[in-house]
């Protein structure tokens, strides 16, 4: 039985240890927030925080998550109201969705790494998380709001 956390509740899985997270987190857990895109760690749209670190979800097997702690985006603030979360309503960054909550992870993730980033920091950071609906410079835009503190 593999013991794990998710978004600060104790869980157990047992299960196929090979078994992806991003399977476990969409059918099992019910936090359908993570989106399956490419399945190879391509696109970012799986991405979650695995002891707070950015994490490819559809790439992390279950078995390697003994005693480890996951956050998806519905455990990124309580109530939604983390200044990323709050930036991108207020830079209306969406357009389909899809890719979204990848990707405020992952800005997430960056922003405890260096609060004030540069636009190569987010560019360099941000590389790996696609948009097909091109939302890119609302995304840096929005980043750069949560840092500053505006929202
Ligand atoms: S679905 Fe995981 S990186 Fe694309
Ligand atoms: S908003 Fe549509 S894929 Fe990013």
């Amino acid at each position: 039985m593999i013991k794990l956390r998710v978004n600060g509740e104790d869980r157990s899985f047992g299960g196929d240890p090979s078994m992806p997270l991003l399977w476990y987190l969409r059918d099992e857990a019910g936090l359908t927030g993570t989106k399956f895109g490419c399945g190879q760690a391509l696109c970012g749209a799986c991405t979650v925080h695995v002891d707070g670190s950015a994490t490819r979800a559809c790439q992390t097997q279950m078995g390697a998550l003994e005693g480890r702690s996951v956050t998806t985006i519905e455990g990124l603030s309580p109530d939604g109201n983390h200044p990323l979360q709050k930036a991108w309503v207020q830079y209306d960054v969406a357009q389909c969705g899809y890719c979204q909550a990848g990707q405020i992870m992952q800005a997430a993730d960056l922003l405890k790494a260096k609060p004030n980033p540069t636009d190569a920091d987010i560019d360099s950071a941000m590389a790996g998380n696609i948009c097909r609906c091109g939302t890119y410079q609302r995304i840096r835009s929005a980043i750069k709001a949560a840092a500053r503190g505006e929202i």
